[in-house]
């Protein structure tokens, strides 16, 4: 895959930028960690937890498209409401990937234990009195809340225009999060509803929310169409690329464990698209105990990498579309080109 070149200027301002968001973060969490560890040593490790995480890297995919749509969107590189908004974002999402590592029982997160098991493991060490899984799990509901209520703190000066948006991000998150434990659950077997699902609990607060903030943020909130055909379109690709990495990828490479999805009964669209596809995947997959092995050998065999690949390259194309006669400057279509390749085909 060829990725189109980058040019430099939207870039930089852009990368300026995120320094910005990085200090603010770090200075946020520095600022908390005084603040409670004082009362207590105890008193700071949500804080700690969720410094850790922010620290230990990631894609700050959500930041970057907050910044590329403020401007886009020909907003102030000088203003300082739109880095406190991407560094929300990337709290938010930090908050949403410890409550992941809980609900989907993933014990490794950004190349290092998730904070559900570090801190179960600290307990079961120090053989703490209680159950050191629910301890574990009990910790990183409070440091994920944490993470989401240090976002809303920056948030505290968005305009009220832009409210709405960031409500109805928060709230996809929890929606999409609940259908996706549902659906597994109770195997339902419906493309559509996983196709919805994948935008819902991923594309949305990753690519088309942020965007959309963003130039809400630069005072530009008719640009709102463009973004969300730009948004839902590479929202589905980002999440079937991460499916596909869970499918086929290197947990080294990826920081998080692979092949969990299917191991946890998972109906992520990658599966719901082959269910349709094959009357043998059909049939595995309606069998109340799943037959892992033979699952992944049969998704081998009728070539799912190969049509996921083939969707994929549909919704890049889709999203590039949506950026023809959207009427932003030139150099920042070809900036959200470079992304839509970048996210698509990234990987890890
Ligand atoms: C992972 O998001 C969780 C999903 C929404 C699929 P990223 O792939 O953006 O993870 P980081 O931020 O780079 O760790
Ligand atoms: C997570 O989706 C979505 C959110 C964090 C809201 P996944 O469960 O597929 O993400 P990974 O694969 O664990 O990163
Ligand atoms: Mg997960
Ligand atoms: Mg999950
Ligand atoms: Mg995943």
């Amino acid at each position: 895959m060829t990725v189109p070149a980058v040019r430099t200027a939207p870039r930089a301002l852009r990368t300026g930028l995120l320094a910005l968001v990085e200090e603010r973060l770090d200075g946020l969490l520095a600022e908390e960690h005084r603040r409670w560890s004082r009362v207590d040593t105890r008193g700071a490790v949500p804080v700690d937890d969720v410094a850790a995480l922010v620290r230990a890297g990631g894609k700050r995919l959500r930041p970057s498209f907050c910044l590329t749509g403020y401007l886009a969107a020909g907003g102030d590189p000088g203003a300082g409401t739109v880095v406190d908004c991407a560094a929300a974002l990337e709290l938010v999402h930090v908050g949403a990937l410890i409550h992941d590592d809980v609900l989907d029982a993933a014990d490794t997160r950004r190349g290092a234990p998730a904070v559900h098991a570090r801190r179960a493991a600290d307990h079961a060490a120090r053989g703490w009195h209680g159950e050191a899984r629910r301890y574990g799990e009990g910790v990183a509901i409070l440091a994920g809340d944490l993470a989401d209520i240090l976002a809303d703190r920056l948030t505290a000066d968005l305009p009220p225009h832009c409210r709405p948006l960031w409500n109805e991000l928060l709230t996809e998150i929890v929606i999409g999060q609940h259908l996706d434990v549902a659906v597994a659950a109770e195997a339902v077997v419906d493309p559509d509803l996983s196709r919805w699902i994948a935008v819902c609990k991923s594309g949305r607060y990753s690519i088309h929310r942020p965007l959309a903030l963003g130039a809400a943020l630069a005072g530009r909130p008719d640009l709102a169409p463009v973004f969300e055909g730009y948004g839902e379109a590479l929202g589905e690709a980002f999440q079937l690329r991460d499916d596909m990495i869970d499918a086929f990828g290197d947990g080294a490479v990826a920081g998080k464990p692979v092949g969990l999805d299917l191991e946890q009964h998972k109906m992520t669209l990658l599966l719901a698209l082959a269910v349709r596809a094959d009357d043998r995947v059909r049939a595995l997959v309606e069998c109340p105990v799943w037959d892992v092995p033979a699952l992944r050998d049969r998704l081998d065999e009728i070539g799912i990498g190969h049509e996921m690949e083939e969707r994929i390259g549909t919704l890049v194309a889709r999203a590039l579309e949506a950026l023809e006669d959207s009427g932003l400057p030139a150099p920042w279509q070809e900036e959200l080109t470079a992304m839509a390749y970048e996210v698509a085909y990234r990987g890890r």
